[in-house]
């Protein structure tokens, strides 16, 4: 089968038959098989009369005729028209069931993995140093840690950045802060501290001009690499790495020390990137600063908008460290696909970003970048989430919060006792956390909400852990290990949906991954959680009628768990096996 993909297979088979009836070349893909709605009397669509038949100059319906006339395999039931243009397609069972029972011996439940490896580097997380990491990067980590998964699996080669804010403008303010306030650098400061400071530098440098000028004096100190300076920075850095560390942990997101990229690792690469546009003749000055105007961005006024890539003091800012960013990871790295997994209320400095960089020839048909925007999280009042006092929260009491939440749940429910429940109470927590920011269209905005999040029903994680870790127990139960062998039966329509169920997996996979969309992958699991309790409703497993048909039903048990498991994984989610 191609890759596993059934709808794929499908389009392949079409697409032979419109070969031989009709002498068309059309790739299967082109072939549009989808799976039919729930309640129609088949399990495949093929949508391609309509847009063949302009392309042949001939009535769809003619086009559905001539399909259906010569699908003819042993992977169909049978295929009949619907309407002037579509085909209905119902799978043979035994094909159906000799498929599913494939799966049982590989590893990867039908998905291929990439011929040819792509390079992907991700930037992802990407808080900033000197600052409490806050929800606004907690979406930035999840989403980016599940996409990384993702890649992972699909076989390429993915580097992790994280582009933290170490850099620039705010070190200035905290540098000469700190200064003022006489503190040594190795007084210790503890992040809570440098929060109130942070607050407090910035406080100062609004109100105050021989403050500010100072501050942007420091800046371009640090960036000249002024060792009295640098020590004071990296006393603020190696503080901020130590709390980002403990969130890293915490979440269970691949981020660590290796994969920080911050924004001060550009620096060197700076003047260089800023000479070379200036050499290729893409900089103005404006207003003292060099700058870079990208064509077709404009404000209201239809003035048009610059990237400032050297500011009038000499400084260099973020998009200054961006442009280096794009240079470095094509030309030194070799990467030819960039992701950003950044809010999208920085869409369009991305736009102009990635606009520049071709015109620099930094991007270019082999080097593209991607920007995987996401919405805000809102609180109970529908504005961004905060604490009651106005503060932004704190991630590390949200997912403390979110562990001491989901421990009540699992306590009512469960006999597991001590260190079990434990680790399982921060299972479903920090699952539900990163499960209700995954599960829903990552481009909109998301209500945080405890109760919803931890719902023992409906598309939520906790649902789905319970639900792997009951399909494992019936498992348990019955004492008899499902080998890659044990032959599969389909017999009873619920079977039958189930195994079809599973077997759409790899197609699942497949959009999720290119489409940067974890959380159609989401709705895969919670459909696949419904129909296997469809299924267990109405099939018994362990009293089945003969021991034939009690194996096939561990065995699709069996896959059910895995691909829950799996799927889990890949969200960076996991599924306990007893709970
Ligand atoms: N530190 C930035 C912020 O908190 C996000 C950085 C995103 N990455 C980038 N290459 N600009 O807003």
């Amino acid at each position: 089968m191609l890759g596993g993909d059934v709808g794929l297979e499908l389009g392949l088979r079409v697409a032979e038959s419109l070969k031989a009836a009709l002498d068309v070349d059309i790739a299967p893909a082109e072939t549009l098989i989808r799976p039919a709605g729930t309640g129609r009397d088949a399990d495949f669509q093929c949508n391609v009369a309509m847009s063949l038949g302009k392309r042949l100059g001939r009535p769809p319906r003619e086009i559905v005729d001539a399909i259906v006339a010569t699908l003819d395999t042993d992977m169909i039931e049978y295929a009949e028209a619907a309407g002037p243009g579509f085909v209905n397609i119902t799978l043979n069972d035994d094909w159906l069931a000799a498929q599913t029972a494939r799966l049982l011996g590989d590893d990867r439940l039908g998905a291929p993995a990439a011929d040819i490896p792509i390079r992907y580097a991700i930037d992802y997380g990407s808080p900033n140093v000197a600052k409490e990491m806050h929800v606004g990067h907690l979406r930035s980590s999840i989403i980016g840690d599940a996409v990384v998964r993702l890649l992972d699996f699909a076989g390429h080669e993915v580097v992790r950045h994280n582009h933290l804010g170490d850099w620039g403008t705010p070190f200035g303010m905290l540098i000469e802060h700190l200064v003022d306030e006489g503190h040594a650098a190795t007084d210790g400061h503890s992040i809570s501290d440098l929060n109130g400071f942070y607050q407090a530098a910035r406080k100062k440098f609004d109100a105050d001009q021989e403050f500010a000028d100072r501050a942007r004096s420091r800046v371009v100190a640090l960036q000249g690499g002024d060792e009295a300076t640098l020590v004071l920075w990296r006393e603020l850095v190696a503080e901020s790495e130590r709390h980002f560390a403990k969130v890293y942990e915490l979440l269970g997101v691949k981020l660590g020390p290796q994969d920080y990229y911050g924004e001060s690792f550009y620096n060197p690469y700076l003047a260089d990137t800023v000479a070379e546009l200036e050499a290729k003749g893409l900089t103005e000055i404006s207003e003292g600063a060099v700058c870079v105007f990208p064509p077709g961005f404009v404000n209201r006024e239809g003035d048009r908008l610059p990237l400032i890539v050297r500011k009038t003091d000499g400084g260099y800012g973020y998009a200054s460290t961006d442009l280096a960013t794009v240079r470095y990871w094509t030309r030194d790295r070799g990467v030819t696909e960039l992701l950003y997994v950044v809010g999208s209320p920085q869409a369009q400095h991305f736009a102009m970003v990635f606009r520049a960089c071709e015109s620099a020839g930094w991007l270019d048909a082999e080097h593209r970048a991607t920007h995987i925007g996401f919405g805000s999280i809102l609180g109970e009042d529908g504005k961004p989430l905060r604490t009651r006092a106005g503060v932004t929260v704190k991630l590390v009491d949200l997912l403390r919060e979110a562990i001491d939440r989901a421990a009540l749940v699992v306590a009512a429910r469960s006999d597991l006792s001590g260190a079990d429940r434990a680790r399982i109470a921060r299972a479903v927590g920090i699952g539900a956390v990163k499960y209700a920011d995954l599960c829903a269209d990552r481009e909109k905005d998301y209500s945080f909400d405890w109760d919803r999040m931890l719902a023992l029903e409906g598309n939520t994680s906790v649902y789905l852990q319970y639900a792997n870790a009951r399909v494992l127990s019936v498992i348990a139960r019955a004492g008899w290990a499902v080998g890659p062998d044990t032959p599969v039966h389909l017999s009873v329509a619920a079977e039958r949906a189930l195994a079809l169920k599973l077997l759409q997996f790899p197609a699942v996979l497949s959009v999720a991954t290119t489409e940067f969309a974890p959380h159609k992958l989401c709705t895969y699991l919670y459909e696949t959680a419904a129909t296997f309790s469809n299924f267990y409703e109405s099939c018994p497993i362990l009293k089945a009628p003969t021991d034939e048909v009690r194996r096939s039903r561990l065995a699709l048990a069996q896959l059910t768990s895995r691909v829950l498991t799996q799927s889990l994984a890949l969200l960076g989610i996991e599924a306990p096996a007893r709970m």
